[in-house]
């Protein structure tokens, strides 16, 4: 079976939006990672830095860059509708709003920057095709810029790949099937096996002209699954940005 892909992927998040924060609050260190992620974005809150939170889902992402940047102007974008709707039902700080956009089509709706750092977490392995959205990523950046993604990932070694499976059998599935979205937690599973590896995913950074690319593990049972890839847009040089 295929793996969803964009309108048909957006409604399995809208199916799944109602349960997606407690099924979250199942995994151990999910908001605690994403913290982590959000600090390897290396910047300080230095008052009102531009952020752009991209897949944003229910907003645990959101929040964790609001906790860590609270003058920050932070958009948030995700592509499902449902998500979006429980994210603006939670409470925000002034500087937080979300628009419901596709990561390929952040310029029609409205999304321009410049952007002073953007986050995803756990988007990339949902994109039919990730170098558009990283090219169009590194341009809304200011030169300079701090992006982060961050997502399962594998290391690439056998025991990694084992993990993975392990979770997804025991735990992820039938979870899914018990919340009424087995095609949605299916295609978590086999989206992770049939994307990049971790050095693969860096890799891509690189060829999309992002530098100072990092792989960095994450700890716990995630290390060699998870992982945070931190890079920055190169800084302008004489005659012009990059
Ligand atoms: C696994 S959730 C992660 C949500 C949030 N970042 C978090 O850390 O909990 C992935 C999100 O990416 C969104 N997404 C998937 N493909 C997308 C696309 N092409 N454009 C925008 N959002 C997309 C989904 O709707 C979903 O809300």
């Amino acid at each position: 079976m295929p793996l969803l892909r964009d309108t048909a992927l957006a409604t399995a998040f809208d199916h799944g939006a109602g349960t997606y924060d407690r099924l979250i609050a199942f995994h151990p260190g999910y908001h605690a990672q994403l913290r982590r992620s959000v600090r390897r974005l290396g910047l300080r809150d230095a008052g009102a830095v531009r952020v752009l939170d991209l897949g944003c889902g229910t907003g645990a992402s959101t929040a964790a860059l609001a906790a860590a940047l609270p003058g920050a102007r932070i958009i948030g974008v995700d592509a499902s509708a449902g998500m979006l709707r429980r994210a603006r039902a939670k409470s925000w700080p002034p500087g937080v709003r979300f628009v419901h956009a596709a990561a390929e089509g952040l310029e029609y709706a409205g999304v321009r920057g410049p952007f002073d750092a953007v986050f995803a977490a756990y988007l990339f392995r949902n994109l039919a095709d990730p170098d558009p959205v990283l090219r169009t990523v590194r341009r809304l950046l200011v030169p300079g810029g701090r992006f982060v993604a961050h997502d399962y990932a594998l290391g690439g070694r056998h025991a990694d790949r084992l993990i993975w499976d392990v979770v997804c059998r025991g735990v992820v599935l039938p979870l899914g099937t018990a919340t009424g979205n087995r095609e949605l937690y299916r295609h978590l599973w086999r989206s992770v096996l049939e994307f990049d590896t971790a050095p693969a995913f860096g890799g891509r950074l690189e060829r999309a002209g992002f530098e100072g690319v990092r792989v960095l593990p994450l700890p716990g049972w995630q290390t060699g699954v998870t992982h945070t890839f931190a890079a920055r847009r190169p800084a302008a040089v004489l005659g012009g940005a990059r």
